[in-house]
């Protein structure tokens, strides 16, 4: 059969996400639905909450989605959804959705991998850049530098060592009495502050290599907050202090992929791709040094289903899809994801 018209479920943390993406039109429907705001009481995502809200919203999602498209289930030739890495209760919740469905259709189904999901999210859009690119990819729990020569051609470059810069930027907002979910918090406070008032180290960037870690960044803005606190503006300062190092620091280490790779073009995803801060300079710096720069729109850096809908046609396009087992993976290194190719005659 023929693989055009696939269904993507995303339910990997706090969002669930739905879509459907057609290799002839594009993506033809999407749906979105954040919990944030019922983990935002308790300061972070708690797991077993965040699994019961995706049963509860996941199937009238997926009508709704199908509604928007104007297409029906039958007229599905396969169903992507992501099996990893996350929460497990919350993955199941999409991996037995998705797989159910696939066999009461009998059509195939695959697991996608969420941050391939992430890292193809830009060529969603109507600029997307060719391969071979380097990718920044920034969520809440990675940070990592992927040389991409094509559809499953992954070559991590470097890592963080310790905390993801989206957890940096969420345990530094709520350190700050920002409430959660904190990066798109700490940005906003951060606009109105000046960066400069208080010094922040640029962490890994005086050694050579790829490699991150942002856990000293974070005890560093920990110890300038009990000194400053009571100080007029310090919560500002400091927010935007912080949000200027971790963009420096990602800066710095992507010019040196570019360097390194000799690529010509950078792609930002994950959530902290939505930082405005972040976009602009690294535009800055394509347009400095000669590279393309491209980045998914703001709805599509978070979490979504649509990504995970292009990821999974593209991966059944090649002939990929899981035996009739429901099967999450909670860790799920990205080096362990198998390269493909396209069948000849598709595209
Ligand atoms: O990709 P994502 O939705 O989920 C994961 O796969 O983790 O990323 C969520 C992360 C959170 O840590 C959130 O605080 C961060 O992305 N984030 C931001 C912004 N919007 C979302 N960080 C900084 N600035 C933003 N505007
Ligand atoms: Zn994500």
């Amino acid at each position: 059969m023929r693989i055009v018209r696939v269904l993507g479920i995303e339910t990997s943390c706090d969002e669930t996400g739905v879509a459907i993406y057609d290799g002839d039109l594009g993506l033809m429907a999407h749906s979105l639905y954040s919990q944030a705001h019922i983990h935002a009481e308790y300061g972070g995502v708690v797991p077993e909450i965040a699994s019961r809200d995706h049963v509860r919203i996941l199937l009238p999602l997926l009508d709704e989605c199908l509604d928007k498209s104007g297409c029906s289930k039958s007229e599905l030739d396969g169903v992507a959804y992501t099996a990893g890495p996350g929460l497990i209760g919350a993955l199941l919740v999409g991996a037995s959705v998705g797989r159910s469905l696939a066999t009461s259709l009998g059509v195939p189904a695959v697991g996608v991998h969420h941050m391939e999901g992430h890292l193809l999210a830009p060529l969603l859009e109507a600029n997307a850049p060719d391969f071979p690119f380097v990718a920044l990819l920034v969520s809440g729990g990675h940070t990592m530098l992927v040389e991409v020569r094509s559809f499953g051609a992954y070559r991590v470059l470097g890592e963080t060592r310790d905390d993801a810069a989206g957890e940096a930027f969420d345990k530094t907002a709520k350190l700050l009495g920002l409430g959660y979910p904190g990066g798109p918090a700490l940005a906003k406070v951060a606009a109105s502050g000046d960066p400069h008032r208080f010094s922040f180290p640029r962490p890994m960037t005086d050694r050579p290599g790829l490699e991150f870690s942002f856990s000293g960044l974070k005890t560093h803005t920990r110890n300038l907050w009990r000194k400053h606190s009571q100080e007029e503006n310090a919560q500002a300062d400091i927010a935007a202090g912080f949000q200027l190092a971790v963009v420096d620091t990602l800066a710095i280490k992507c010019r040196r992929a570019m360097q390194q790779t000799r690529s010509g073009h950078l792609v930002i995803a994950g959530g902290v791709g939505a930082n405005l801060h972040l976009r602009e300079t690294l535009s800055q710096a394509g347009r400095k040094y000669g590279w393309g720069v491209s980045y998914p729109r703001i709805e599509f850096c978070t979490d979504n289903g649509a990504m995970i809908a292009f990821a999974g046609y593209h991966r059944l396009l090649a002939g990929q899809h899981e035996p009739e087992i429901i099967h999450a993976r909670p860790r799920w290194p990205m080096s362990e994801l198998g390269p493909y190719r396209q069948k000849a005659g598709e595209s």
